[in-house]
């Protein structure tokens, strides 16, 4: 028996609903095919933006969106994508299986999309192969309404008022595939970039500057000390990635129960990872003006049998809700720092949580995780504490019960979930307060999968049961549950 106690009294503050954010890039078929079909394509879209796909992410109230990259940004030029579809510059996509990108989603676009889900978007700009000017004429472009020549050109290409694009990423893994630089001289580039990220009006940009990848806190060491009064967020970049070695992440549908469990554990250290990175944010920022933005996360595995190894196209199981959970009531945990993640990527790429072909659209067991944690965007953070027993292998030792919880406007949520492979668990809520409940589950083995044919993968209902003054649910084996307490 596992027990979570709840102090809703106490707790770290707003539960930012950006952490529950997405990111899209044009890479493999996230952009083309699972968000943009072309408004000639037989299947139902609005200015060629797949209506099955909006309809989905408002279910899940998607809070907001990055574009276009990951490692594609830093070398996408905003102006190819703007003016009519059939004069834009093709360029070929060397980062992603060296496709030929035809612009035909661009800025007026991808903000169309943004509008028609009512999500905020997260523009991340080229600093790489880019240039300062051409990052201020994008800003000015979607966010002033003055009279200058770039506003009017937005006019002429249809757009009559500012978009007000809030999130500015000034560049995307710089250490790596964003111009391979090192921290000192990415601190004064981002320096000389962010001063040329204007307000326009009201418009103030929210700027993020490039964070490290994993455990190099090096890099947020140097970013801090020398730019820390220029940023509103850094950000950071972890992988879930099961195998030992790049070239063999494992299969995202064929694994061990221990692949399972090492799965698991290498997510679970998200939690030690925020605590790395923030405490060396604190020490220069103690008042934590700064968010820790982690802006790409999610489970990397290999390409599916047969398809374009550049297109990172993989299936999602229970494993991955479970990845999912345990993430997310990290990121709940340490929303006093953490104001903002994107999950990557959010259609066909990676750890989706939707995945087309053709017309037919799936919904991942990812999805209904997102379903299930939504209540949490906005609301207050409160104290939970789980006492529950281990589980996992000798080498990835995990707590089998991972939990957070909020409270808005009267109403608790908890957020749990049950890690161990085969062993149910029953769950007592206590010091809740509270003198009704109900509840919603996530289960199944932690293979299945949703597909193109079927999709057994479903959020239930869940029994909740009051006894002596508390509640008990029963959590089966791999699963994640949304309860509510009023
Ligand atoms: O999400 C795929 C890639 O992973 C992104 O383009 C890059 O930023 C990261 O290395």
């Amino acid at each position: 028996m596992a027990e979570i106690t709840l102090n809703p009294k106490n707790g770290k503050g707003k539960i930012h609903k950006e952490i529950y954010g997405h990111f899209s890039e044009h890479l493999g078929r996230c952009i083309y095919q699972g968000i943009f079909v072309g408004k000639d394509s037989a299947i139902p879209n609005v200015r060629g933006i797949r209506s099955d796909v909006v309809e989905a992410l408002k279910k899940i109230h998607l809070p907001v969106l990055r574009w276009p990259g990951g490692c594609f940004a830093d070398e996408y030029h905003w102006r190819d994508g703007i003016g009519p579809q059939e004069n834009r510059r093709r360029m070929v996509n060397t980062n992603w299986g060296g496709v030929v990108e035809d612009n035909s989603f661009g800025t007026h676009e991808f903000l169309d999309f943004c509008e028609q889900v009512g999500c905020e978007p997260y523009f991340n700009a080229n600093v790489g192969s880019g240039t300062v000017r051409e990052m201020a004429e994008w800003v000015e472009y979607v966010n002033s309404d003055g009279d200058s020549s770039i506003v009017r050109e937005r006019r002429a290409n249809g757009r009559q008022d500012a978009w007000k694009v809030k999130y500015w990423g000034i560049g995307n893994e710089n250490w790596g595939c964003g111009g391979n630089m090192r921290p000192e001289y990415y601190a004064d580039v981002y320096r000389r970039y962010q001063s040329f990220c204007k307000t326009y009006g009201e418009n103030r940009p929210f700027r993020i500057a490039c964070g490290a990848s994993d455990f190099t806190f090096e890099w947020t060491e140097t970013l801090m000390k020398q730019a820390a009064r220029y940023m509103d967020g850094l950000s950071l970049h972890y992988y879930t990635v099961c195998g030992n070695t790049w070239e063999h992440k494992g299969s995202a549908t064929d694994f061990t129960t221990e692949e399972y469990y090492t799965t698991l554990g290498k997510a679970a250290r998200m939690d030690g990872l925020l605590k790395g990175h923030e405490a060396i944010m604190d020490r220069y920022d103690p008042k934590k003006r700064i968010s820790l933005i982690v802006d790409e996360w999610g489970t990397w595995f290999d390409v599916e049998p047969g398809t374009n190894p550049g297109f990172l196209y993989q299936q999602n199981t229970m494993r991955d809700a479970l990845v999912a959970a345990v993430t997310l009531n990290i990121f709940n945990r340490h929303c006093d720092r953490v104001r903002m993640a994107n999950i990557a990527q959010m259609v066909n790429v990676l750890q989706a949580i939707l995945l087309t072909e053709g017309e037919r659209l799936v919904l991942t067991p990812t999805y209904h995780v997102f379903d299930l944690f939504q209540a949490h965007q906005d609301a207050r953070e409160i104290d939970c504490f789980v006492t529950a027993g281990k589980t996992g292998t000798e080498e990835w030792s995990l707590e089998q019960i991972s939990a957070s919880a909020s409270e808005k406007d009267g109403v608790i949520t908890v957020t749990a979930a049950n890690l161990d492979a085969e062993k149910a668990e029953e769950v007592i809520l206590l010091g809740t307060g509270a003198a009704k409940a109900r509840g919603r589950i996530l289960t199944g083995e932690m293979h299945a999968k949703n597909d193109f044919d079927h999709s057994p993968v479903q959020v239930q209902d869940l029994a909740v049961e009051q006894k002596d003054g508390c509640f008990k649910v029963v959590l089966p084996a791999c699963s994640v549950a949304e309860i509510t307490l009023e």
